[in-house]
């Protein structure tokens, strides 16, 4: 299908879902994490049973988490996460499923209430045990000068970014809303994911079964290219360039 034919359908659809992964924000100056220069190409991952045991893999964790946190004060988001809202502001966004904890989708004005953050958000620190939350600023600000949190001050709990660890579950009512919105779509257009993460990658798979015009937006290969009615191998920011005229009638 070429991208003419993709937009003639795309302007007709109002129950239109969109799936984020890391690659919509790299425009932004975020990394992403599998491409050359990634997270894990720098860090390895810090898995939840780990985080909660392990003094020293905490540290490990909190430096990472150091880097992307400076990075958050200045990023802003850009077409793509734009491109999305204007979706909303159509009224042909059924909802938006991201993998991505940057915030930046609702930073460029989609409605919280149209968001699931699969992964959570690194937005919040929260304590494992009582789930209170925290402001990060003043956590940040004493880990730069190498102090690690403390305990929860409620329960005396770990705190954490309230963001999904490898090997920790996954917020229930977010995976329910994912299910329902894969569900119902008319069209699923995935942006900017390498489709490797489990159980984030089943939902394009569920809207395509459910009868939805699958579309994958990315710049290298996905394992689910196959099964998409529209594949658009390159840069985001220029995939809506190109589009975004086609939407608009007239
Ligand atoms: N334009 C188009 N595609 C891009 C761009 C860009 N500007 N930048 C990156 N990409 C693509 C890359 O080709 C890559 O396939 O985005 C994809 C990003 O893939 P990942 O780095 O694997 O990120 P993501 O799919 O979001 O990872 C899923 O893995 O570690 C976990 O919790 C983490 O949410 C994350 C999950």
């Amino acid at each position: 299908m070429k991208l003419e034919e993709f937009a003639r359908q795309l302007r007709r659809r109002s129950e239109v879902v969109f799936f984020t992964g890391a690659g919509i924000s790299t425009e932004s100056g975020v990394p992403d994490f599998r491409s050359p220069g990634g997270i894990w190409t720098r860090y390895a991952p810090v898995y939840y049973d780990e985080f909660v045991s392990s003094e020293a893999a905490r540290i490990r964790y909190w430096k990472m988490k150091r880097e992307t946190h400076e990075l958050y004060k200045n990023v802003r988001p850009n077409v793509g996460h734009y491109s999305i809202a204007a979706f909303e502001q159509r009224g042909q966004l059924l909802g938006l499923i991201t993998q991505n904890v940057d915030g930046l989708h609702t930073l460029a004005g989609v409605s919280p209430e149209r968001v699931v953050e699969l992964h959570g958000t690194d937005r919040k620190v929260s304590c494992l045990s009582c789930e209170k939350e925290f402001d990060p600023g003043p956590i940040y600000a004493r880990l730069r000068e190498g102090v690690m949190p403390a305990p929860c001050d409620a329960c005396g709990g770990l705190l954490k970014p309230a963001t999904v660890s490898f090997g920790q579950s996954m917020p229930v009512a977010a995976m329910k809303r994912a299910q329902e919105w894969s569900e119902a779509a008319g069209v699923f257009i995935v942006v900017g994911s390498s489709l490797v993460v489990q159980p984030a990658a089943t939902f394009p798979v569920i809207a395509k079964q459910n009868g939805a015009l699958l579309a994958i937006v990315n710049r290298d290969p996905t394992p689910l290219d196959a099964m998409a009615d529209y594949n658009f191998r390159g840069a985001i920011g220029e995939f809506f360039t190109l589009l975004n005229p086609l939407l608009s009638d007239g």
